[in-house]
C-alpha cells in the first residue's frame, strides 16, 4: 500500500482531517482535505465538528490557533521543529515594554505570534485582513507586531500611525526577495503581472501589481485575465497556483525563497503523526482563554 493510501486509511479510521498551509510540499497539499492561508485554516479548524483529530500541516503558531479555537479536538503538528522564526521575534516581555511606553494604544498582533504573545494583545489579524482590522479600531495610532513590513504596508493603506513592535521583526524567507530580481524577470516577461506577499520589503511591494495573502493571490490569479505571473512569496504557493490555473504560467520572483520550517513537514512525518497521534499541540488554559478573545475579535470584524 502506498504511503498516501496508508494515510487515507488511517485518516478514516481515526476520524481525522488534514489541513495544510499553501506553503506545504506538493504531495501534502494533494492529500490534504483543505489547503489555505492562515485565516482560512483557522476558520476551518474553528468550525470543524465531524473530525476528532485535526492534523495541521503548517507551523507552530497556526496549529496553536487551531487548538485555541477548537479545544475539544486533538490538534497534531507533524513536525515538532516546524516553528515560524518570525513568531519567536516577539516575546511577552517586549510587548509589556511597549505597553508601558504607550499604555493607551491598542496592541494588534499578526497571527504569526505565539499564543503567549496573543494573550497580551487586543486583537489579532492575518495578512488577509490586517487593513480591515486596523481600520475598525477607534485609534489613530496602533502598536503592531511582529512583522515590520506588514506594519508599513498597513500604515500606508490606512493612513494611521503604526508603531512596529519590535522595531525590526521580519520573515527570513520573504526577506530574500529583491526588486532587482523582479526587474530582470520583467525584462524577460514584460507581460507578466507581479503579485507579492505583504511580508516582502517596500521595494518589492512597490514593484507589485497586487499585494495580498497567499489565498488572496490565488484568487487574484484566477480572476485576472493575465496569462503570466511573477510570484513574490514562498515557493510552495506555486504548486497550488499551477494546479488551479493549468493554462497560466507562474514564475517565482526568487527560486530559492523556501521556508525551511514549513518544509519540515513531510508525507512520512504526517503518516507517523497520524499513526502515533503526535505531536499534540496544547496551550495552557489561562493563555488560551486570553488568546481566544483576541482571535475571536478578529473574526467578529472580518467574518
Ligand atoms: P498567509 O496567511 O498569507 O498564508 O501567510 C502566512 C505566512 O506565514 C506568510 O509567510
Ligand atoms: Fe514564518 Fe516566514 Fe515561514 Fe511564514 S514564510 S511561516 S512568516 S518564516
Amino acid at each position: 500500500m502506498s504511503l498516501t493510501d496508508k494515510i487515507a486509511k488511517l485518516k478514516k479510521e481515526k476520524r481525522a482531517v488534514i489541513l495544510a498551509h499553501n506553503y506545504q510540499r506538493p504531495e501534502i497539499q494533494d492529500i490534504a482535505d483543505y489547503v489555505g492561508d492562515s485565516i482560512e485554516l483557522s476558520r476551518k479548524a474553528m468550525n470543524e465538528q465531524e473530525a476528532e483529530i485535526i492534523v495541521f500541516s503548517a507551523v507552530d503558531f497556526m496549529a496553536e490557533s487551531a487548538a485555541i479555537l477548537n479545544p475539544s479536538k486533538k490538534v497534531l503538528l507533524p513536525s515538532l521543529g516546524a516553528r515560524c522564526p518570525m513568531a519567536q521575534m516577539l516575546t511577552v516581555d517586549e510587548i509589556k515594554r511597549w505597553k508601558v511606553l504607550y499604555p493607551l494604544l491598542p496592541v494588534v498582533l499578526y497571527v504569526n505570534t505565539l499564543a503567549s504573545a496573543k494573550a497580551y494583545c487586543d486583537i489579532c489579524c492575518t495578512s488577509a485582513n490586517a487593513v480591515e482590522v486596523i481600520e475598525s479600531l477607534n485609534a489613530e495610532t496602533v502598536l503592531f507586531g511582529p512583522d515590520r513590513n506588514l506594519a508599513e504596508y498597513v500604515e500606508k493603506k490606512t493612513g494611521k500611525k503604526i508603531i512596529p513592535i519590535p522595531e525590526w521583526g521580519f520573515c527570513p524567507t520573504h526577506l530574500l526577495f529583491q526588486p532587482e530580481d523582479v526587474q530582470v524577470l520583467k525584462m524577460q516577461y514584460p507581460d507578466a503581472v507581479v503579485m507579492v506577499h505583504p511580508e516582502c520589503s517596500l521595494g518589492m511591494r512597490d514593484a507589485a501589481d497586487f499585494v495580498g495573502s497567499t489565498s488572496q493571490m490565488c484568487r487574484y490569479a484566477r480572476e485576472s485575465p493575465a496569462k503570466r505571473f511573477i510570484v513574490g512569496t514562498e515557493e510552495g504557493l506555486l504548486h497550488r497556483l499551477k494546479k488551479d490555473n493549468p493554462k497560466k504560467e507562474f514564475i517565482p520572483a526568487y527560486e530559492a525563497a523556501v521556508c525551511p520550517n514549513m518544509k519540515l513537514n513531510t508525507l512520512e512525518k504526517l503518516y507517523v503523526a497520524l499513526k502515533e497521534e503526535k505531536y499534540a499541540v496544547t496551550v495552557p488554559d489561562a493563555i488560551a482563554r486570553q488568546a481566544r478573545k483576541a482571535l475571536e475579535k478578529m473574526f467578529e470584524i472580518t467574518g
